[in-house]
């Protein structure tokens, strides 16, 4: 990932990224206690920002707290901080957290203001190596908790399950758990078997991805159905294409998996499709 760009937001004030402090109590250093979005922006347009924004509330919701900005503040915001690292491609970072008490309790006290942050750093396109190779998935136990619906910070499970994945010379971890399919460790999952192209459904075991969303989109638009279902760890390992979708890796074939190429272990035609799919929209809806 690069670097992040110049200015950021701390509560409501565009700030120089260098200078921003927040207190090394509040309960997101602490805890965890915290969550986040990540947007993609093309040519300083946000793709997607009202379904990010519904997503955000939706797991601030699950800590139980209130949304700290209206809609329309969010979006003036967002468009300040775009515009202030110079509205080009980007990544966005949101974060909400409960806030710093005077120490550390499990419990949260009443009365706490919200922290909120956000920062930019320059998104680069996927490159032509991984375009062109596509990306490498080890299957990993998902050993993350029973809330992934959650944007949660608390994202240490994560982080070791990319550790591994890198270990074994991996570019993304991909989850099982009772022998299922769950996700990628920062991505959504999608499959092709004998023409059925399949994604596992919403659940808590699963961030609601909004570029699976996108892709489900350009899937329709193609005149692709897909199919909503469970995915057995065998089925899994005898997939024709697969590939991951995120705000920041929009969608990458995986052509191995396991140790073991995924149908001809080059990215296959319907990754293609979406893949091209992917920039139309990206053109329609950002101009990008
Ligand atoms: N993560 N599943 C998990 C566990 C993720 O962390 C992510 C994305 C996704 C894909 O969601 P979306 O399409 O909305 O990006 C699925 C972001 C990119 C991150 O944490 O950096």
């Amino acid at each position: 990932m690069a670097d992040a760009l110049p200015s950021c937001l701390l509560n409501g004030k565009l700030v120089a990224t260098r200078d921003a402090r927040v207190s090394p109590l509040d309960r997101a250093f602490l805890f965890g206690d915290a969550i986040y979005e990540v947007v993609p922006c093309y040519n300083g347009r946000p793709l997607r920002l009202d379904a990010h924004l519904d997503r955000l509330a939706n797991s601030l919701d699950g800590l139980g707290m209130a949304a700290p900005y209206p809609r329309k503040r969010w979006h003036e915001l967002f468009a300040r901080l775009v515009e202030a690292n110079g509205a080009g491609d980007m990544g966005v970072y949101l974060q909400v957290t409960r806030g710093a008490g005077k120490g550390r309790d499990f419990l949260p006290p009443e009365g706490l203001e919200p922290t909120i942050f956000g920062f930019a750093w320059p998104l680069a396109p996927p490159s032509q190596a991984h375009l062109e190779s596509g990306l490498t998935g080890v299957v990993l136990e998902d050993i993350r908790w029973l809330r992934c619906d959650i944007k949660s910070t608390a994202l240490l499970a994560a982080v070791l399950l990319r550790r591994e994945a890198e270990a074994r010379g991996g570019d993304e971890a991909i989850l099982v758990r009772d022998g299922r399919l769950t996700e990628g460790s920062s991505s959504a999952v999608f499959l092709v078997k004998n023409d059925e192209i399949i994604t596992p459904p919403a659940s808590n075991e699963r961030l609601p991805s909004i570029t699976r969303l996108i892709v489900g989109d350009v899937l329709d638009e193609l005149g692709l159905p897909v199919s909503e279902r469970e995915v057995p760890v065998d089925e899994l390992m005898e997939m024709d294409e697969a590939w991951i979708s995120s705000a920041t890796r929009e969608a990458l074939a995986i052509t191995h998996l396991g140790g073991r190429p995924v149908g001809t272990g080059k990215p296959g035609p319907v990754w293609k499709r979406v893949y091209e799919g992917f920039q139309a929209l990206k053109q329609r809806e950002c101009g990008a």
